[in-house]
């Protein structure tokens, strides 16, 4: 098995930092031809790096860039084409006049009220891209404040903070909060991969319901089901295709190779602001419970909610697999023998859109494995104050609210851009005829939410999507040596 170096992997890529639940994305461009100022700020910022082998309960801090920032510290054109085409480009490359609407913005759906055209930031009508991201991780609110202060201090000279359309900075929040649900009221991070060889997959630091299965080895079904290889979330190692990317090294001109591959230990970080209209997702799930249960009672809301997302609100699959009372949700189990009709957990869900597990491919072994080549690391949080429907309907206005939402993968299109294209915006998923995921941003004329059923499925028209893009941008979570390499 391949060793990854954890101590040059920023900590993101192993753990969402659960016992820091407030956090700040503070996004930043450089300070036009400073570029001595800029790596010295960055060469001070890679001693204090969270590394995956750190400790951070007191605060954590991660550091992403974009292309534009690469370029901003002049790395080689070979060294920058190494990159992977989606992340030199960017998330919402703009219009041309050959390409009127850019297709990567069509890959994603990021279109009509998602279009990058009116985002709050990355978007379209932005004169200036990002050149990079600071990930603040604090214990409270107090600390998180002085902490984003501190930070913005010591980057002064080198880099100044972004600002959105409206003229705010751009600096976007993350909370879990303690029962860990996001707006519409889930459980969320209950399903991750698990790094083959990381501290997790071999039985350290794993955390259950009870003391006794803490440390407990993997069974052979949670081997089976969710181990995957570390090339898919680390560059530089073997992947669930057995290469690398380090297999492709950049060569200079003169073919003698870089002194060193800046993209070894790190991986890309999607980050897209999703604003969720929770009211109107209340409200579908009352409606689509009166017209599938005749009712529109608490149980036959949850029901309905349970059905769209495949999971209970605490977090419990819908697929028929034993829980043990008092036991946290389970994650080993797949869809293909349990319920392939889905009958229990209905084929569009959402989890089962974003991870059909054993279910799309030739037969169920065959899509495991593919499966593990379109697999994500989700490290988003919810941002603003939760939804309370006596504040909401005393003040008039909504207020905003979503996630923060990240993803970090080694390949974006292979990866993200392929589970929410092929997957989540796809009315044909799984053998259904219209609709998309009843939590994406993208719906298409006809949106239908699909519950299967005896005698017949049920159809509910969704008229327009509970989720909107408000900006985004890919970046490149470098390993600390890298960072190092950048600033000299
Ligand atoms: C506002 C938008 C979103 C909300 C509210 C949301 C919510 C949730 C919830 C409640 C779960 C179940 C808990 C868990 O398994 O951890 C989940 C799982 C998941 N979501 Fe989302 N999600 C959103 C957007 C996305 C997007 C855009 C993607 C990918 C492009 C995505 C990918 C996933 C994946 C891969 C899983 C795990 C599925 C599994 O392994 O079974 N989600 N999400």
């Amino acid at each position: 098995m391949e060793k990854v170096e954890w101590d040059d992997v920023q900590r993101l890529v192993l753990s969402g930092y659960p016992k820091l639940p407030f956090s700040a994305y503070v996004f930043w461009h450089f300070v036009p031809g400073e570029v001595d100022a800029a790596r010295k700020w960055l060469r001070r910022l890679s001693d204090r790096l969270t590394c995956a082998t750190a400790h951070s309960d007191q605060h954590a801090i991660n550091l992403a860039l974009t292309a534009h920032g690469l370029q901003y510290l002049r790395v080689s054109d070979g060294v920058l084409n190494s990159f992977s085409l989606e992340f030199l480009e960017g998330m919402a490359p703009k219009p041309t006049a050959e390409t009127k609407f850019p297709r990567r913005s069509n890959v994603l759906g990021d279109v009509g009220e998602s279009s990058p055209e009116v985002w709050e930031w990355g978007g379209w009508k932005e004169s200036r891209d990002i050149d990079g991201m600071l990930l603040l991780y604090a214990p409270d609110k107090t600390k998180l404040l002085s902490f984003i202060a501190a930070e913005i201090d010591a980057m002064a000279g080198a880099a100044t903070p972004a600002v959105r359309q409206n003229g705010e900075p751009l600096i976007v929040d993350g909370r879990i909060y303690d029962d860990r649900k996001e707006h519409f009221g889930f459980t969320d991070g209950i399903s991750q991969p698990l790094i083959e060889g990381s501290p997790k997959a071999n039985g350290n630091g794993r955390k259950r319901s009870s003391d006794a299965d803490h440390n407990k080895k993997l069974t052979s079904d949670e081997k089976r089901i969710l181990l995957v290889k570390p090339g898919e979330f680390v560059l530089g190692y073997k992947n669930e295709r057995r290469t690398s990317i380090s297999d492709v090294y950049p060569e200079r001109n003169d073919g003698s190779a870089e002194p060193q591959d800046i993209r070894r230990n790190g991986t890309y970080l999607v980050f897209r602001q999703l604003e969720q209209d929770v009211p109107a997702f209340n409200e579908f799930v009352a409606k689509t419970a009166e017209r599938v249960y005749g009712r529109a009672d608490e149980p036959a809301q949850e029901k309905i909610a349970s059905q769209l997302v495949g999971r209970t609100r605490q977090g419990d699959p819908l697929v028929p697999i034993e829980r043990p009372p008092g036991a946290a949700p389970r994650n080993d189990f797949l869809y293909y023998f349990e319920d392939r009709f889905g009958m229990a957990c209905p084929i569009g869900a959402h989890i089962r859109r974003a991870n059909p597990r054993d279910t799309v491919g030739p037969d169920a072994d065959t899509a495991l494995r593919l499966s593990k080549m379109h697999r994500i690391i989700r490290r988003g949080r919810p941002y603003g104050e939760r939804f309370d429907t006596a504040k909401e309907n005393a003040g008039g206005k909504q207020a905003t609210r979503g996630i923060s939402f990240i993803a970090l993968n080694a390949d974006i299109a292979g990866q993200f851009e392929m589970i929410q294209h092929s997957w989540l915006n796809n009315t044909h998923f799984g053998g259904l005829y219209s609709g998309t995921d009843p939590l994406g941003h993208f719906s298409c004329a006809g949106d239908v939410a699909t519950i299967q059923d005896r005698p017949t499925n049920h159809h509910i028209d969704r008229p327009r999507p509970f989720v909107r893009v408000r900006g985004g941008a890919y970046f490149f979570l470098p390993g600390i040596e890298a960072v190092r390499a950048l600033a000299r």
